[in-house]
């Protein structure tokens, strides 16, 4: 490591035009400053880790901190930041202090951290040293605020150009947006390969094993990762001039025919730069031997029921009835029974969890039920109006955008109504959809939209859901949505098929943090249920699965950053579940009030929730075990 350190004064940032070029890069130093004035408060004790030119620290100064600890550990960009600092009048409140940022004493305890030392993948640079090194010396607790509090690294396949001047010049590089000439042609969509909470301690080892499924034939010879760093609620920024700036990765170069997959390995340290950087791919035939079976399976069970067929009745969800996800039961539903999830039509992508198939009914019936059930809502008094497809409100392909308008027009008229509700896949969401919408948010109308992302993870969501939506889809969903003034609430699939309980807790309490740190958007926890046609019913079937248990939904409200924005989603669904979320029959039903008290009054719903005892739980325990195996061979032990 100290070689490394010697390595970087000499060679990289000690040079004064690097952190030049920092400085110099607007979109990145404004994202900063709008970032640092909306967190700094004054009397706030800050410290700006690797401060370079001291931009951020003045920042932070001119904000109003009282203190502001500025700290770099090359001599010669100190004393530049130093006679800067000066010079314009900070230098009584900003101390700058040369030294490696990980050892050197920071006089007092803190309470907002800046930490520019970001590199692509965090694989240069010191930023998670030097962040972990302030968690073991007690300068941070969990009321720091850090500023960026997120990093997400995405990883794709894709074929790069080495021929230089006449030579092979494979290589690891650096896509810079001013060398358009050298960008790589993507192969596969972007994988998020993770997203590193910068907030608490991180383990500076990072293994990955990804599964690209190629789109093309072709010839694949690199992997590009990218990073997007999350600065504030709904404040992300990309690779700009000079941050993170896209890598190429050198992989073997291999021909990859259209649907086959090649599995990536990747381990590095952060902080150790290439030299400790590992890569390995090969073909992996298993992976796609698995889903090509689960999607068999899926469409042997649906095909061989034609009962399928027709199951929805164009349904009136009165205000009593409506559980229907529950993160607010005061409104009242309207399920319009259009054509089906045009993900589910397609045989070969529709999801393996989801009952809500095909229907026969044609898309301009719709109309007449909405008609029909509007006076139901018009003499209920609700003010909240949730239409509720058969798949994605977005989806043209589903209802059409003139359908949509009459709704809308309707709703429009209405003297009632305060919120509208929808669904959407995140993929589906279009600046046409979104413009059909603001004429009701500048009559006053709330518009909220439930989207799913199910689970963080693309191996969970690609073989145990296949609905292997790339997750930057929803994270630039959401921010249209945003945008144009309309609400999100996200849908998040608890125990997905082929997880044990111990890992779906795990994923949603990771996927839940994840979306309060990125976003504004609510959070419906969706526990499973077992319907008919469904992959969780064909394992279970084989006693290869349980519905959750509800002891696991307390202990992922334990483990949640921030209450306010979760609630506990229904399980009323159509067709009707055979079985949902349950312990035994003594504690159900208490669980079942306290998910109810909860959603209305998040204090009132953890004491009930707290207060809940039965000997069921024993059982829980029991199941809370890891299993050896990793996803992929438990779906290869079915066949
Ligand atoms: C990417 S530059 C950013 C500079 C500045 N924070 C800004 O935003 O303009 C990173 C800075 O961190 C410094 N640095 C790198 N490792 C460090 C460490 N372990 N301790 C203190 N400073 C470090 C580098 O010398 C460089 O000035
Ligand atoms: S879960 Fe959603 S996307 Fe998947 S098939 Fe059902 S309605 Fe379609
Ligand atoms: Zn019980």
């Amino acid at each position: 490591m100290e070689n490394r350190k010697l390595e970087l004064e000499k060679e990289t940032f000690t040079r004064i035009d690097l952190v030049y070029r920092c400085l110099a890069d607007k979109k990145r130093t404004e994202s900063f400053r709008k970032a640092i004035e909306k967190i700094v408060k004054p009397d706030d004790i800050v410290v700006d880790l690797g401060t370079g030119t001291g931009i951020l620290a003045l920042f932070a100064a001119r904000a109003g901190a009282k203190k502001v600890y500025a700290i770099e550990i090359s001599n010669t960009v100190a004393k530049s930041a130093y006679e800067i600092i000066k010079r314009n009048g900070y230098e009584d409140i900003i101390e700058v202090i040369v030294g490696d940022a990980s050892k050197v004493k920071i006089p007092k305890k803190v309470n907002v951290v800046i930490s520019e030392m970001l590199t692509t993948g965090l694989i240069d640079e010191d930023q998670i040293i030097v962040l972990n090194s302030l968690w073991d010396r007690d300068i941070v607790d969990n009321n720091t605020i850090f500023l960026p509090k997120r990093i997400d690294t995405y990883a794709e396949l894709v074929q790069s150009d080495f021929d230089l001047y006449g030579f092979d010049m494979k290589m690891i590089r650096h896509e810079y947006p001013w060398l358009t000439n050298t960008f790589a042609l993507p192969l596969t969509s972007k994988i998020l390969l993770d997203s590193i909470d910068l907030t608490s301690k991180v383990d500076e080892k990072a293994e990955y094993s990804v599964n690209f499924i190629s789109q093309e034939n072709s010839i694949a010879n690199s992997i590009r990762l990218s990073s997007i760093i999350y600065l504030t609620t709904n404040h992300y920024l990309k690779s700009t001039s000079f941050l993170n700036a896209p890598v190429i990765i050198p992989i073997k170069t291999t021909r990859i025919n259209k649907n086959e997959v090649k599995t990536v390995e990747i381990s590095y340290k952060m902080g150790a730069g290439f030299q400790e950087f590992k890569i390995f791919s090969y073909k992996n035939e298993e992976y796609i031997k698995a889903k090509k079976y689960l999607i068999y399976s899926l469409n042997k069970l649906r095909k061989d029921n034609s009962t399928i067929i027709n199951h929805n009745p164009s349904i009136n969800v009165s205000k009593q009835q409506n559980q229907l996800r529950e993160y607010d039961p005061n409104r009242f539903v309207i399920g319009l029974n259009t054509i089906g999830c045009s993900y589910a039509l397609n045989k070969k992508t529709a999801c393996f969890h989801c009952g809500q198939l095909v229907d026969k009914i044609h898309d301009k019936e719709i109309l007449k039920w909405f008609f029909n059930d509007i006076d139901t809502f018009i003499k209920s008094g609700s003010e909240k109006l949730f239409v509720c497809t058969n798949g994605s409100w977005f989806d043209e392909k589903e209802i059409s955008l003139d359908i949509r308008s009459q709704i809308l027009d309707k709703v429009l008229k209405l003297k009632n109504c305060r919120e509208l509700i929808l669904e959407t896949r995140p993929e589906c969401v279009n600046d046409a959809g979104i413009n059909q919408l603001k004429k009701l948010i500048k009559n006053g109308i709330k518009i909220k939209v439930g989207l799913s992302l199910d689970s963080l993870s693309y191996e969970i969501r690609d073989l145990c859901i296949n609905k292997p939506i790339p997750i930057i889809t929803y994270v630039q969903s959401c921010e249209k949505l945003y945008t144009a003034g309309i609400e999100v609430c996200t849908y998040i699939l608890f125990k997905p098929p082929f997880l044990t309980e111990l890992e779906a807790i795990e994923e949603s309490i990771k996927t839940i943090n994840y979306v309060l740190d990125i976003n504004e958007s609510l959070i419906s926890l969706e526990p499973i249920t077992l319907q008919d046609f469904t992959l969780q019913k064909m394992l279970e079937d084989i006693n290869r699965f349980r519905v959750p248990w509800n002891w696991s939904i307390r202990e992922i409200i334990y483990n949640t950053k921030q209450l306010d924005r979760l609630s506990i989603g229904g399980n009323f669904f159509i067709p009707k579940p055979k079985k949902i979320i349950s312990n035994c029959s003594k504690c159900d039903n208490l669980f079942q009030k306290a998910y109810q008290e909860f959603n209305k009054n998040k204090n009132a719903g953890m004491i009930n929730l707290t207060k809940i005892t039965c000997d069921c739980i024993v059982n829980w325990k029991k199941e809370l075990i890891k299993d050896e195996k990793n996803i992929l061979n438990r779906v290869l032990s079915l066949m």
